[in-house]
C-alpha cells in the first residue's frame, strides 16, 4: 500500500561467533566461527500511524529487527525499506525521520542535567523554537521532565532516566518511533505513564510506533498490531483484537464460595480449588460449552458468593501459541 512507511520482505539476519576454544590467537586467527540465524526470512508492512508490537521469547529476534530497521545493522539478505530508503545505506537520512528507545542501555550523556541534554539536542537534530517549546511542554505535561530538569542522567531513577530517554528520542518530531523494551524494570505507575504517552504521540503527531515489550499488557494497551516472532520467524502476525477472537478458546470463571466446595463435573470445564476449597478456578472449552451454561449449571448445585469471568489476556493467548 502507498502509506506503508516500513516494507520488509524476507529479511535474514546472521550472526557469526567465533569459537573461542583455541586461545587468544587461535580466535583473532581462526575462520572458524558458528552462525546464529536471528531472522530466517522475515516480511512484513507497515503503515504510517500505526501502533505495532513485536512480540516473542528471548532470542526471538526481535532487537535485531529493530536494530536493522533503525540502519544501526546490515542485514544478511532481503529486502528493507523505511519511509523509502534502505535504512543502512542511508543511515543519516533515515535517522532524521526516526527516534529509538533500547530500555536496556541509555542513550543519553550520563553527566549531562537533562536540560542541558535537551539543549544539545535541539542543536544537533536542528530543532526549530516553536517546535521545541510545544514539545517540551508536551514532556513537562506526560512525562514530568520539570522534576529532573537540572539533575544529571547518572542521578536518575530507572523510570526517570526512561522517561527522558524517550522524550530524547522524540524531540525532533521523528514519523517513527522505535522502543525496544521501553518499560522493562518499570513500577506499574511509572509504566502507565509510559504507555499514556505513546498512546497521546500517535493520537497528537500520527507518529508510528513499533515497541517491544515482555510485559503483555504494555502490547495489549497500546497495540492494534501484533507480530509474534519465534525462532527467527513470524508466527502470529495480525491485530491485537483479532488474536482475542481466534484464540480465545477458552474462559476462565473464578468462582468463590461461601463454604468449601467439593468439585463439580461438567463436559468441557476443568476446576482447580485453592488450598481451602473456597476458591475456585474453572476453565471452560468454548467449543464444548458456554459460560452462561456453566455458570446456570453451578448455580444449581451452590449458590456461590461471588463470580468472576475473566477474559483470557494477550499474555495468555501469546503464551498458549509458545508453548506449541
Ligand atoms: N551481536 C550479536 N552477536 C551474536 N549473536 C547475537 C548478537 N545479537 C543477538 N544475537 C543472537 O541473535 C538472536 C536474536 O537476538 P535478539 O537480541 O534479536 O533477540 P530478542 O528477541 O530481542 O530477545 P530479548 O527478548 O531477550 O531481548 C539470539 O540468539 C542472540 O543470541
Ligand atoms: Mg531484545
Amino acid at each position: 500500500m502507498d502509506d506503508d512507511i516500513i516494507d520488509v520482505e524476507n529479511l535474514r539476519m546472521d550472526y557469526r561467533i567465533a569459537r573461542r576454544d583455541g586461545g587468544f590467537l587461535k580466535y583473532i586467527l581462526s575462520r572458524d566461527y558458528t552462525v546464529v540465524q536471528a531472522l530466517k526470512g522475515v516480511s512484513f508492512r507497515i503503515s504510517g500511524g500505526s501502533l505495532v508490537g513485536f512480540v516473542g521469547p528471548n532470542g526471538a529476534g526481535k532487537s535485531t529487527a529493530i536494530k536493522i530497521l533503525c540502519g544501526i545493522l546490515a542485514p544478511a539478505s532481503g529486502r528493507v525499506s523505511v519511509m523509502g530508503n534502505d535504512p543502512f545505506a542511508k543511515r543519516r537520512k533515515n535517522a532524521a525521520h526516526i527516534g529509538v528507545v533500547f530500555g536496556q542501555r541509555s542513550q543519553l550523556w550520563w553527566d549531562l542535567p537533562i536540560g542541558d541534554t535537551f539543549t544539545l539536542l535541539k542543536k544537533i537534530y536542528k530543532v526549530k523554537d516553536a517546535d521545541y517549546t510545544k514539545n517540551l511542554d508536551l514532556f513537562n505535561n506526560y512525562l514530568d521532565l520539570k522534576s529532573i530538569w537540572n539533575q544529571p542522567v547518572r542521578q536518575l531513577s530507572l523510570g526517570q532516566r526512561m522517561r527522558a530517554e524517550i522524550a530524547a528520542a522524540i524531540l525532533h518530531n521523528p514519523a517513527l518511533l522505535f522502543l525496544d523494551e521501553p518499560t522493562i524494570g518499570l513500577d506499574i505507575v511509572a509504566k502507565r505513564q509510559i504507555r499514556e504517552f505513546v498512546l497521546t504521540l500517535n493520537r497528537e503527531y500520527k507518529t508510528t510506533v513499533i515497541l517491544t515489550s515482555h510485559d503483555l499488557k504494555d502490547i495489549e494497551e497500546i497495540c492494534g498490531r501484533i507480530i509474534l516472532i519465534d525462532e527467527g520467524s513470524i508466527v502470529v502476525d495480525c491485530p491485537t483484537m483479532e488474536l482475542k477472537d481466534t484464540y480465545n478458546k477458552t474462559s476462565v470463571v473464578n468462582v468463590l464460595f461461601s463454604n468449601p466446595f467439593a468439585g463439580f463435573t461438567m463436559a468441557g470445564v476443568t476446576g482447580r480449588p485453592d488450598l481451602r476449597g473456597l476458591k475456585w478456578s474453572f476453565e471452560i472449552n468454548k467449543a464444548v460449552t458456554s459460560t452462561g451454561h456453566f455458570i446456570a449449571e453451578i448455580t444449581k448445585v451452590v449458590e456461590p458468593k461471588e463470580i468472576e469471568i475473566k477474559e483470557r489476556s494477550v499474555e495468555d493467548i501469546v503464551h498458549d501459541i509458545m508453548k506449541k
